[in-house]
Formats: structure tokens, C-alpha cells, sequence
């Protein structure tokens, strides 16, 4: 059969059928195990009856209400949740529908805040090399992975990178704290390289994603970081697209080293593939300060849909009535197990993976 569908190739996919818990099936019957979650999406598995009653109680009564015009119950509640959930102090809670929005509203309200406050050259923000933060202009704009920016470099900002804490291939004599804290120094030095006045903030995954395969760094890279963001007053952005809603065995992958981050990005889990849904929270004062200025200048048609909101409701409760972040411990720890197993049989395959898993899990 012809498609008329076109993405990134030519290359067709099985037919898709029906889902259910971990399994999908293609429309020829054959059933597959959705190991990873599709792109780390499902995390509370498919067809959960729960949330696909909360879709269906909150289409009966409204499907939609323009944020402009009316408030809704779902995103009220859902925002007080995720308010709940966050780190001290992020009380306000911004909805969008995916992580490239996610990760856009995080550069917006940063550029926004320096800018009323009048410091107009605070115009760039430092990532990591590699990294994906997303494919909308300016969340590619960070983002530092050659293939996906080369086509699109005349027309987006060139944003200053640090490299990644990949610690892994080091070979040095440092102890793990150290490296932790070579790699963080590592935004000192380019922050003094672009000059403080011009850096708007630092972006980084706590754990890594697409560009890093798990990569987590020891723990003294988490709270230097932070300090050498407040030494400079830049805002430190975490993208937690993937790490986020309990996907690390925490609601937020920041808790496992206790930072406070100044605005976060979430997606990917929170929808957990009922329903396109992300969220940027930011420190209080930061989005005060802006609203009291005018009022944040950006917004998405679909922000805040009731359904969207009833879903990403439904999926939180179903996280902790189920303890899935409890699980996620659990089952991690059997990953590292058999990760073991396969690291002594192939250790060029596996060495890396393992390493990442276990300063996650402190083993
Ligand atoms: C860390 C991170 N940020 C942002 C994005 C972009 O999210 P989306 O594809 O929902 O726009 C992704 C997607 O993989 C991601 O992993």
C-alpha cells in the first residue's frame, strides 16, 4: 500500500493494531514488546483502563475551552499537582504539548526575565556537546548534534556548548568527585570565555537522553552546577522531557541530587502516550516577575486542553497508586544485574550502560 505520510525517511513500520500493557500489535498479528517505551513515552504501559476513562469522562462534558476565554478544572488541578510534585518554590506551572515546547517556553521565559529586568545582551544559552533538546527552532538551537543542526545553522543562533560530562571515557587518574567537578568547572570557563553579561542560562538533562544513551555524572558535577549558575546569576534550565514524571525512579530526576533548578521542562511521561502533553515550571519570582511586567509573550492554541490535562491527571495517580517509581528501583536493580552478566561476556558493548546505571542507582 502506498503511504502519502512522509517523516524523517522512506523506511515503512509495522502497521499498528492494538496495544496493551507492554505489548503492541501490528495489524498482521504479530506482537511486540514495547521495551522502550516507544521513544521513552509509555511509561505506565498502554490502554491503561484509568486514564482512558478520565479521556472519556472529560469528552463528555468538554473537549475544549481556549485558555483566553476559560479556565478549566483539569489543568487547574493537574497544575496544582505538578506544583506539588516540583522542587520549593515552582508554584507556577505552564502547559504545552510536547518537549520541543517544553524546552521552547524554559528559552522564552529566561530571555523575557533578563530582558525586563534590562539586561538585554543575557541572549545565550550554553548546553552540552552532544545533546537533543528538540526540533522546534529554538530548543535545536541548543541542541549539539551535527547531523540535525548543519542544515538549519544559517538560520538559527549558534549557542555556546560545553562538552558532556562523559566521564566514561576518560582515561586519567581522578577520582569520580573530581571528574564530576572538571567536567561543571568546565561552565565556568565558558561563561568568562562568552562573558557573564551575555549568557541567559545553562541547559542540561540530569540524566542523558537521546545524545548520551543514560549518561549520568557523579554526583559533585550536580551541585557545582548549580553553584557556578548562582556564582554568574544564570538561570539553570533542566530538560526533563524524558527524565521526568517518575521515569527514574523519582517524579523528577533533579531530586536524586537534590537541586533546585530555576525552570524545568517536562513531556514525554506525563502525556505517557494517551495524550500530547508537556509542562514548564519555573521558580516563582521568575514567572511573578514577568507577569507583573505585562504578562509572559508566548502561548500554544492547545495549552492546558481539558483532555490533555484529565489524561496527564489520570497518569500521575495511576504512577503512585501503582508505586511505579518504587518499581522503577526495583526493576533497575535487575537490569544492572543482568547488565553484569552481559558486561563480562561483552565489555565493550556494555560498559558504559552499566557504569551509568549504577552511580544512578548508588551502587
Ligand atoms: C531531552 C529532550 N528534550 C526535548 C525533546 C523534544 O521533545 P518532543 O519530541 O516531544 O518535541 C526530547 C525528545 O526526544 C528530549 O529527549
Amino acid at each position: 500500500m502506498t503511504s502519502h505520510l512522509f517523516y524523517q525517511t522512506r523506511d515503512r513500520r509495522p502497521l499498528l493494531e492494538r496495544a496493551e500493557g507492554i505489548y503492541i500489535w501490528d495489524t498482521s498479528g504479530k506482537r511486540y514488546i514495547d521495551g522502550s517505551s516507544g521513544a521513552m513515552v509509555s511509561n505506565i504501559g498502554h490502554s491503561n483502563p484509568n486514564v482512558l476513562t478520565a479521556i472519556r469522562t472529560q469528552m463528555d462534558k468538554s473537549t475544549f475551552g481556549y485558555r483566553l476565554h476559560f479556565e478549566n478544572e483539569p489543568a487547574e488541578k493537574l497544575a496544582a499537582k505538578v506544583a506539588e510534585l516540583s522542587p520549593k518554590g515552582h508554584n507556577k506551572v505552564f502547559f504545552v504539548s510536547g518537549g520541543s515546547e517544553a524546552v521552547e517556553s524554559a528559552v522564552k521565559l529566561a530571555r523575557q526575565y533578563a530582558y525586563i529586568r534590562g539586561e538585554d545582551k543575557r541572549s545565550k544559552i550554553i548546553s552540552r556537546l552532544p545533546s537533543y533538546h528538540g526540533a522546534t527552532m529554538g530548543a535545536l538551537a541548543l541542541t549539539a548534534y551535527e547531523p540535525l543542526n548543519a542544515p538549519f545553522r544559517a538560520m538559527t543562533m549558534e549557542m555556546p556548548h560545553i562538552p558532556a560530562p562523559t566521564c566514561y571515557l576518560d582515561n586519567d587518574n581522578l577520582t569520580d568527585h573530581d571528574r564530576g567537578i572538571k567536567y561543571a568547572d568546565m561552565l565556568k570557563d565558558k561563561i568568562i570565555q562568552e562573558g557573564p553579561e551575555n549568557i541567559l542560562g545553562f541547559i542540561m538533562e540530569p540524566v542523558g537522553g537521546a545524545s548520551t544513551g543514560a549518561l549520568v555524572a557523579p554526583d559533585s558535577y550536580y551541585a557545582r552546577i548549580r553553584e557556578i549558575c548562582d556564582e554568574f546569576n544564570i538561570l539553570l534550565i533542566y530538560d526533563e522531557v524524558m527524565t521526568g514524571v517518575g521515569r527514574t525512579g523519582k517524579f523528577l530526576a533533579c531530586e536524586h541530587w537534590n537541586i533546585n533548578p530555576d525552570i524545568i521542562a517536562t513531556a514525554k511521561g506525563f502525556g505517557a502516550g494517551y495524550i500530547p502533553l508537556g509542562a514548564m515550571t519555573a521558580r516563582e519570582e521568575i514567572v511573578e516577575t514577568i507577569l507583573s511586567s505585562g504578562g509572559f509573550q508566548h502561548g500554544y492554541t492547545y495549552a492546558g486542553n481539558p483532555i490533555a490535562c484529565s489524561a496527564g491527571l489520570a497518569v500521575i495517580n495511576e504512577i503512585f497508586k501503582n508505586d511505579l517509581m518504587e518499581n522503577t528501583n526495583v526493576v533497575g536493580a535487575l537490569l544492572i544485574k543482568g547488565l553484569l552478566k552481559l558486561k563480562n561476556k561483552y565489555p565493550s558493548l556494555v560498559m558504559c550502560a552499566v557504569k551509568d546505571y549504577l552511580l544512578l542507582l548508588r551502587w
